[in-house]
């Protein structure tokens, strides 16, 4: 892999799972290595293997269910460190397996759009002026083959609840939003692609929702690192990959009336200003 000595790198959702190898192996390859996640005793364990193995890293504690949490997440970050050269937003709710309960977040929003999707969009923004201050950059937004359409009517699934329908429109969401930033991006030097690491990993995820696991975490860290640092995808942004391949995402990724219509809602949601998100300013802190 590409040394990346003196750079940083934030990866949410890196105290277990696929992150926490991302987490490893760009420690090895000299990142400076931000773990984020909830559980702090696995959030330091991580700290430790990263720094046995000759890396720097930090844990930073954030539930991202809670908006509020993500601005201190944010504002931590930009108080330890001066530079940001890679953002990975990979943590995540799985579908919960059949017969998942509908649940909402602090914010009273349905708690997988909210932590999959909304925390996502509000870290981004908060951090982007460090980001483009730090260009080139990269933003890579962790997303699924799992993807459906969203149903602006009942963004918050107030009726025929299914886990499986709130992880894909999350997802979904997660796609649209790469292709909207790309393009307020373009020129910055920070790239923004989104990607299906790899199906069914053998994770607390998959298992929890009942799932037989197909393939390691080895190759889905391989796909997020691609995307993370690959001298051949420089410059390249707005782009979803299934593993290592380009590919086509659901087509209402592709409609910009529907991109438009969620970045305002997000925007709302999250106390930001549609016109304010390019530079990440933030009208109203919580
Ligand atoms: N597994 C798959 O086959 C698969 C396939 C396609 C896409 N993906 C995507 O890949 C990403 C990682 O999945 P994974 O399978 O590695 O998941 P995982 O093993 O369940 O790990 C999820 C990570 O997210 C963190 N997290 C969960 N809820 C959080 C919250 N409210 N606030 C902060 N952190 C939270 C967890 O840390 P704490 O418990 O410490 O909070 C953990 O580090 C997800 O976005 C997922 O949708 C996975």
């Amino acid at each position: 892999m590409t040394r990346l000595d003196g750079k940083t790198a934030l990866i949410t959702g890196s105290t277990d799972g696929v992150g926490r190898l991302v987490a490893r192996r760009l420690g090895e390859a000299g990142a400076r290595v931000l773990v984020q996640g909830r559980n702090r005793e696995r959030g330091e364990r991580v700290v430790a293997e990263i720094e046995e193995a000759g890396g720097a890293a930090g844990f930073l504690a954030a539930d991202l269910s809670s908006l509020a949490e993500v601005r201190q997440l944010a504002e931590a970050v930009r108080q330890g460190t001066g530079r940001l050269e890679i953002l990975v937003n990979n943590a995540g709710i799985g579908t919960g397996g059949a017969g998942a309960p509908r649940r909402t977040s602090a914010d009273g929003h349905e708690l997988r759009f909210a932590v999959n999707y909304v925390a996502g969009f509000l870290l981004t923004q908060l951090l982007l002026p460090l980001l483009r201050s730090s260009a080139p950059a990269r933003i890579v937004n962790v997303a699924s083959a799992g993807q459906q359409a969203i149903d602006f009517a009942d963004l918050m699934l107030t009726h025929g609840y299914s886990g499986t329908r709130a992880y894909c429109q999350s997802k979904l969401a997660q796609i649209m939003l790469t292709i909207d930033l790309a393009e307020e991006l373009r020129g910055s030097g920070v790239t923004v692609n989104a990607l299906h690491p790899a199906t069914y990993m053998d994770t607390i995820m998959v298992r929890a929702a009942g799932v037989t696991p197909r393939s390691s975490v080895e190759e889905g860290a391989l796909a997020i690192l691609n995307l993370a640092t690959s001298p051949a995808l420089e410059g390249q942004s707005g782009l979803y990959f299934n593993g290592l391949d380009e590919a086509r995402a659901e087509p209402q990724a592709y409609e910009a009336a529907a991109r438009r219509r969620l970045r305002a809602i997000s925007a709302e949601l999250t106390g930001l200003s549609s016109n304010a998100t390019a530079s990440g300013a933030q009208k109203s802190p919580s």
